[in-house]
């Protein structure tokens, strides 16, 4: 393993989550009782504007029933059980920190999704699934993570299908140097940031074709100043990356207003490869 993944994975070395995430949801009843997937979406969508980020890339993927979904850096799974109750679709999920894919197992079973939604842990650059075996994937702020982009988006192209589809929302380098930490990195050690060209070139260097390209910037602003006037909701990702995670996130939102970084939506058609 590089020391690149390692520092990566420490950043997301939640000690004890599955536990802490069973202490905060005792406020929706007893254990046994069955969640509804919207009731995590304060804690289980770990991206800038939450679910309606979500909700709005499946959207613009066109996500089917029939449709076999791979989420790349599943994180606690919020996504992929959104996308399995939302389209019916089969949703794999894959990420690098097991922590995390112990909780999104929980979760998972929480919402009595287990039939539809799996995670396994695993590296994007080295993802466990066999060429051609799903019709989508997801990215959502994952490649800020991941310092090897042409490798990360080969492996995502092998694994689609021929015309399968790939949708990305991810941190982009704007203007500036950025502060941090940020929810991703603690330092710059762990954070490997492109701008949306660069980004959207790499990607179609894989095999790609864009479809939509947009730059959501200016709606990631707004969320986070609605954020600031009505402060953070009672069950917050704090309860899974520990008490600095609200430094962090203001500090997301610092970088932003000062056009320092970028927010990339897009979605690309997988073409044969030469
Ligand atoms: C900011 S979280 C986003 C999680 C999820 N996509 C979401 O939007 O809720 C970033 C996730 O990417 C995962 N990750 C980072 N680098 C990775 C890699 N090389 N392979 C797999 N997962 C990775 C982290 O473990 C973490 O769960």
């Amino acid at each position: 393993m590089t020391d690149e993944l390692d520092r990566v994975r420490d950043h997301y070395r939640a000690t004890g989550l599955t536990d802490r995430l069973k202490a905060a949801l005792a406020v929706f009843g007893p254990e046994e009782e069955r969640l509804k997937p919207e009731q995590l979406a304060t804690l289980d969508q770990f991206h800038t504007r939450g679910l309606a980020a979500t909700a709005e890339l499946a959207n613009l993927a066109v996500v089917t029933a029939d449709m076999s979904v791979l989420d790349v850096g599943s994180g606690v799974g919020g996504p992929a059980r959104f996308l399995a109750a939302t389209y019916g679709c089969e949703v794999t999920g894959v990420d690098l920190s097991e922590p995390f894919v112990e909780a999104a197992r929980y979760l998972t079973a929480r919402t009595g999704q287990d039939g539809k939604v799996s995670f396994e842990t695993g590296s994007a650059l080295a993802l466990p699934f066999e060429d051609g075996r799903f019709d989508a994937a997801l990215l959502q702020h994952v490649a800020m993570n991941i310092a090897d982009r042409p490798l990360l988006y080969r492996e995502i192209r092998r694994v689609l299908k021929p015309g399968g589809k790939f949708a990305t929302f991810d941190v982009v380098l704007n203007g500036g140097d950025p502060l941090y930490p940020v929810p991703w990195a603690k330092t710059p050690g762990e954070s490997f940031l492109l701008t949306a060209e660069a980004t959207c070139e790499a990607v179609e260097a894989a095999g790609f074709a864009t479809l939509v390209r947009r730059d959501d910037t200016a709606a990631a602003k707004a969320w986070f100043s609605e954020l600031r006037a009505s402060g953070p909701p009672s069950l917050n990702l704090g309860v899974v990356m520990g008490q600095g995670f609200a430094e962090f996130t203001t500090n997301l939102g610092r970088n932003l207003m000062q056009d320092r970084l970028g927010i990339l939506t897009a979605v690309f058609e997988a073409v044969p490869v030469n």
